[in-house]
């Protein structure tokens, strides 16, 4: 007989094992199942993570090299052991899989390592990664698959010239030259790693900006800076084909005027977004409906697909394919599974490129806001002008606010800047409370922090910034 549970999960992302983890403290009876070897999917193996884990060794490599002698450091001979980094980048994400398999015992979930197949509405099938097959029954399923690099049909991935995110994070060698093809999240975070670590990087990229999410006034700021840090940048630039040679590839492209160009390099990174993944899942079989242009599963705000008894969370649906995302749907899918209430405000997803200087955002852009035809005000402050920017010596970039004109409901923040990252989190809750620019102008912020530049820019909305 099938083991039944009131709960099957499918995927242990951050989507999966937190709605497995918070259905499990609900009184639920939950399994989760997973391919990879490891739990914590994309973003714990070989996304956030492992990315992070780079940045921040790439960073103090750069610092050591490049800002410590400012500060009265003096460094001889420092010297890159890439090999290290990437182990320490190996034990950071190996502790942090293994925590999600105490929390899973912990809250008494089964995990089974396999790839899962929907056999029925209420039944899943597993084909065990140590041999065999077994099938769960489930009064209810979790579909938290999450995403997959998209390829490009003249380029596709070898594994070792031309490559995906997951190989760009293990490189045994610094490249020599790193091409990557596409200036968003991936290019520009993994970009910065190598080429702080000596590559010669070029981004080429297809729409006239980088990072075309973001407002522009930072986009072009974070454009500027990554110039200066020694990136360049072929923007309106259709990449059209590799011609690959042993280790080496010529990468073909067509320039701003049509302009043939090509480029002699060792690596090419493709990373020109995501797609839904879903192979293997029985999707059709079952009458799961999915989105014919991006492939997602089609879910309403409480995340049920067209068959009751299954739903959908995470990079697998519409929305921005970010881990907090993921993990905020699996919350609200647990709660509002065990009856309770559980939703998401999409209006308040923050986003950040772990670059440096970070940028973060949440709420509209400017462009979004005129596009809108809404009548706003902004509010600036540069962090050249923050006591605590200045001896970190890190000054560069500027808080932004955009406030309504007449309520002045906040309605985007955008940081470009040391620690945007922690710094949005002040903007999140002010819009999740649809709090005012006048409600952070009036908070009290230490001194001297980072985060009193957040104050400024609210206090230069009716331009009375105090240090600027
Ligand atoms: P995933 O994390 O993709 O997990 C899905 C899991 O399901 C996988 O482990 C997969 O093996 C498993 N699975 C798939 N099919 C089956 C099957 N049939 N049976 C069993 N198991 C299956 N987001 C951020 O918010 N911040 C960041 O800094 C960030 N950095 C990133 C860096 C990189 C290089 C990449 C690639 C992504 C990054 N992301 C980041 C995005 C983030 O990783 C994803 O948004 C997040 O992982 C999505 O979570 P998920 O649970 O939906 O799916
Ligand atoms: P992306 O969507 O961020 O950027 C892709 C870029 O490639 C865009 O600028 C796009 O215009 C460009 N592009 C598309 N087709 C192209 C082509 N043929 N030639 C040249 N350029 C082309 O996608 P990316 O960087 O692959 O990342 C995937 C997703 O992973 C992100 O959208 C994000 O959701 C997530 N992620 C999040 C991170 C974070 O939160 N810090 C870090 C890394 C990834």
């Amino acid at each position: 007989m099938a083991d039944r549970y009131d709960l099957v999960v499918i995927g242990a992302g951050p989507g999966g094992y937190v709605a497995a983890i918070r259905a499990a403290q609900l009184g639920l009876k939950v399994a989760c199942v997973e391919k990879r070897a490891t739990l914590g999917g994309v973003c714990l193996n070989i996304g956030c993570i492992p990315s992070k884990a780079m940045l921040d060794s790439s960073e103090l490599f750069s610092l050591a090299q490049h800002k410590f002698a400012k500060h009265g450091i003096k460094l001889a001979g420092v010297e890159l052991d890439l090999k290290a980094m990437l182990s320490r980048k190996d034990d950071v994400v190996k502790g942090l899989t293994d925590g999600v398999k105490f929390l899973f015992r912990k809250n008494k979930i089964d995990t089974l390592f396999g790839a899962a197949t929907l056999a029925s509405p209420t039944s899943v099938k597993v084909k065990l990664n140590e041999g065999g097959e077994t099938t769960l029954d489930a009064g209810h399923i979790l579909l938290a698959t999450g995403s997959a690099p998209i390829e490009l049909p003249f380029l596709k991935f070898d594994g070792k010239v031309v490559v995906s995110s997951t190989e760009a994070l293990t490189f045994e060698k610094v490249p020599e030259h790193l091409v990557i093809v596409g200036g968003g999240y991936i290019g520009l975070e993994l970009g910065s790693v190598w080429r702080r670590l000596g590559s010669k990087v070029t981004v080429v990229e297809f729409l006239p900006r980088i990072v075309p999410i973001a407002d522009l006034e930072l986009g072009t700021l974070l454009h500027k800076s990554l110039v200066k840090q020694g990136l360049e940048f072929f923007l309106e630039t259709k990449v059209t084909g590799a011609k690959v040679v042993g280790n080496k590839a010529t990468v073909i492209a067509e320039g701003k005027d049509g302009k043939p160009l090509s480029f002699d390099c060792d690596k090419v990174l493709v990373c020109v977004g995501r797609r839904p993944y879903s192979e293997g899942l029985g999707l059709s079989e079952v009458g799961v409906a999915v989105d014919s242009k991006s492939g997602k599963v089609t879910t309403d705000r409480h995340f049920h697909t067209n068959v009751p008894s299954i739903s959908a969370i995470g990079d697998l649906i519409d929305g921005p394919m970010l881990a907090h995302k993921a993990e905020d749907e699996g919350i609200a899918f647990a709660e509002i599974l065990a009856g309770k209430a559980g939703h998401v405000n999409y209006d308040t997803i923050p986003s950040v490129i772990y670059t440096w200087p970070e940028m973060a955002s949440v709420g509209l852009t400017e462009e979004q806001a005129k596009a809108k035809g809404l009548d706003y005000k902004v509010g600036k402050f540069p962090f050249a002008a923050n006591g605590r920017a200045r001896t970190m010596d890190e000054t560069e970039g500027l808080v932004k606010i955009l406030a309504d004109a007449k309520t002045d409901r906040v309605l985007g923040v955008h940081i470009i800047g040391p620690r945007a990252s922690d710094l949005i989190a002040e903007a999140v809750t002010t819009m999740e409370f649809a709090g005012s620019s006048e409600d952070i102008a009036r908070i009290c912020h230490s001194h001297p922090t980072l985060s009193e530049a957040v104050k400024e820019a609210a206090l230069a909305v009716d331009k009375r910034a105090i240090h600027a």
